[in-house]
């Protein structure tokens, strides 16, 4: 699996210590907020577990989970909710929290659903990682892990095709493992 990666970017302990100053500023800001925390799967497991352990805050934890790619390693624009029920947002301040910010399509989409199914007294996006491109959608993070260039990265939740996710650190994938891939993608 680590045949596959070119070069790592962020090793586990840079992760987490970028983590205790991601937690410190989300712990500060919702201090006396009711804080209700949406994880997007599959992205924001690993990441959305060792960050909330580190905040200590009454906050309450929902996921959502969405597709945005349908193959290939640039979303769409098509994102597909497998939500029933979306979780109960009235009058809470929410934070969602995903993997990496690169489209912004995804984040728009999950942002624009949940105005639209409830009143939430705030909606703020974290993202482990954003890259640093001309973005399809206008759309601010407002917590950010580390900024990145416009490559496509796995490790640490994220994937290619399902595979990397639990590599411990985040890394660039080889082009010789990307041109191999082919199917859908999910958060
Ligand atoms: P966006 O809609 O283009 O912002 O894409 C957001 C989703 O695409 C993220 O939540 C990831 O699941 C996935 N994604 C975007 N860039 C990468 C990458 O470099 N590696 C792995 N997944 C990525
Ligand atoms: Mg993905």
């Amino acid at each position: 699996m680590r045949d596959d990666i070119e070069r790592i970017l962020f090793h586990e302990q840079t992760i987490f210590s970028r983590l205790d100053e991601l937690a410190r500023d989300i712990t500060e800001y919702y201090r006396d907020k009711e804080l209700t925390v949406l994880a997007v799967l599959n992205g924001s497991l690993i990441f959305a577990a060792d960050l909330l352990r580190r905040v200590p805050l009454p906050l309450k934890l929902d996921c959502l989970s969405v597709a945005s790619y349908h193959g290939g390693t640039e979303s769409c624009g098509v994102v597909t909710f497998d939500q029933v029920s979306m979780p109960d947002i009235d009058g809470r301040h929410i934070l969602i929290l995903d993997d990496i910010l690169d489209s912004g399509r995804t984040l728009q989409a999950i942002e624009g659903k949940l105005r639209e199914h409830g009143a939430p007294l705030s909606v703020r996006v974290c993202v482990l990682l954003r890259k640093l491109k001309q973005r399809a959608a206008e759309l601010e993070a407002h917590h950010v892990g580390f900024d990145i260039g416009d490559e496509f990265v796995v490790g640490y939740g994220l994937d290619y095709q399902e595979r990397y996710r639990n590599l411990p650190f985040v890394g660039v994938l080889d082009a010789a493992a990307l041109s191999r891939g082919g199917g859908a993608e999910r958060g």
